[in-house]
């Protein structure tokens, strides 16, 4: 359990290092976990498991209630769920609630808004579930999220902005059966150069704990308008997603709804999700395909079926041009209090460095790099420039960000100089952490903490 000694301490030492307190108001009250009793509960258990991915993909992993990915969590907008961690592991371990704005002290981040949760103990996670959309829960602790210690979280609407008949959640992951490794040290650098930092050779790439060999399938009736939320639930990788014989429409990003806009395929990087309506207009068996930009192993492939017939050879996509881009995302509900000058502007490189091939964000490696810090009510906008080869998707926790006319939490800028800009409203205070979703980064130190002084 957690122990409100120790979390004191936390704060305590937050508030020695940080500037002296003011004694301001601050114009925004924190967060706290809602009062009221919860109207959905739900038990996570962390244990260890046997994952069987098809082929010859299986291992001893660690993954949640006995399924790979964790059980998806459903519930409706603003209800108050409780979710209790059991953790059954040799470990300590959290559980994050990617996207979601809790109450800090509910965001799952070692050392950061809580202890961690140790082997045989437990801790209950309460927060209100809102706003509705496509998120997923994860280890926030070392490179457990590489284990298979993740699922999707929805967040129903009460009323869609759009119709459909069906739906599927589609979790993207790559997959290792051997336990993940650091890859920063003393010769990752030399050995694999910049590239070789980036991620570990997975045995494979999954849709929703399934391998080419033994595909996942997904049925539907000629006529049906079908919704299918993409989770990019991987550590490390950068997918194109595409599908045989039906454009999509993209509904939402990051849970967020946004104009619909029509392409052939998207990419997204780890922590991102996009839902897309798929008109069922075209009978046949077509194929999910899922390609790694940063990576060289074969695609993700799932199938889409119509009437239950058997996936005997999916039809893939064909050649596409019209891949989605931020630029086409329009927020139906842009976020208010972000327009004009910003009261606050962080300018960040990101860039590898540091004497054992670490990942800074602005010349600096986490845990020791400095908090980023902000004051309640403002609009703080962050401006990032890749001063690497590889893409970093950049992962804001507690709020939502501008970026362009989309609303979204996660965000890929792009190497070689690429750069992303977002926006936000300081509007829940606490300590949050800012950083690279590919785990292998945030383990070599890609990350600050957002620290509301
Ligand atoms: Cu998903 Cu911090 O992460
Ligand atoms: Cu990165």
């Amino acid at each position: 359990t957690l122990g409100a000694a120790g979390l004191g301490a936390l704060a305590g030492c937050a508030s020695l290092d940080g500037p002296s307190q003011d004694g301001d108001t601050p114009s925004i009250t924190s967060k706290t976990p809602p009062a009221d009793p919860a109207d959905y509960e739900a038990t996570v258990r962390a244990a260890s498991g046997t994952v069987q991915p098809g082929g010859d993909l299986a291992s001893e992993t660690w993954v949640y209630n006995d399924q790979f990915p964790g059980p998806e969590l459903r519930a409706k907008a603003g209800d108050v769920v409780a979710f209790e961690l059991q953790n059954e592991l040799p470990a300590e371990t959290t559980i994050h609630w990617h996207g979601v704005p809790v109450a800090n002290e509910m965001d799952g981040v070692p050392q950061v808004t809580q202890q961690p949760v140790a082997g045989g103990e437990s801790f209950t996670y309460k927060f209100r579930a809102e706003p509705p959309g496509t998120y997923f829960y994860h280890s926030h602790v070392g490179l457990q999220l590489d284990r298979g210690l993740f699922g999707p979280l929805i967040i129903e609407e009460s009323d869609p902005h759009v119709e459909y008949d069906r739906e599927y959640t589609i979790v993207l992951d790559d997959y290792l059966t051997r336990e993940p490794q650091p890859l920063f040290g003393e010769d990752s650098f030399g050995s694999g150069g910049m590239m070789g930092t980036q991620r570990p050779p997975y045995a494979g790439l999954l849709v929703n704990g399934r391998s080419a060999a033994d595909p996942a399938v997904f049925d539907v009736r000629e006529g049906e308008r079908v919704r299918l939320r993409f989770i990019n639930a991987s550590s490390a990788t950068l997918f194109q997603v595409q599908l045989g014989g039906h454009p999509m429409t993209v509904s939402h990003a990051d849970g967020r709804p946004v104009d619909p806009v029509t392409v052939d395929g998207f990419q997204f990087g780890s922590g991102e999700r996009y839902d897309t309506i798929l008109e069922a207009t075209n009978p046949g068996t077509w194929e999910i395909r899922a390609t790694p930009l940063n990576g060289s192993e074969p695609p993700a492939r799932a199938a889409i079926t119509y009437d239950g017939v058997e996936p005997s050879s999916p039809v893939g996509p064909s050649q596409s041009n019209n891949l989605l881009s931020y630029g086409d995302l329009r927020a139906r509900s842009p976020l208010s209090g972000v327009s004009g000058n910003p009261d606050r502007t962080f300018d960040l490189s990101l860039s590898p460095g540091g004497p054992s091939g670490q990942w800074l964000i602005d010349g600096q490696a986490y845990p020791e790099a400095d908090p980023l810090q902000i004051r309640s009510g403002e609009h703080v906008r962050v401006r990032m420039t890749n001063q690497s080869p590889v893409p970093h998707p950049m992962h804001l926790h507690g709020h939502f960000f501008q970026v362009g006319d989309a609303v979204k939490d996660t965000v890929v800028v792009p190497g070689h100089m690429g750069q992303e800009t977002f926006d936000f409203v300081a509007d829940n205070p606490g300590d949050w952490l800012f950083h690279c979703h590919n785990l292998y980064h945030l383990e070599a130190g890609m990350a600050r903490v957002i620290e509301y002084v």
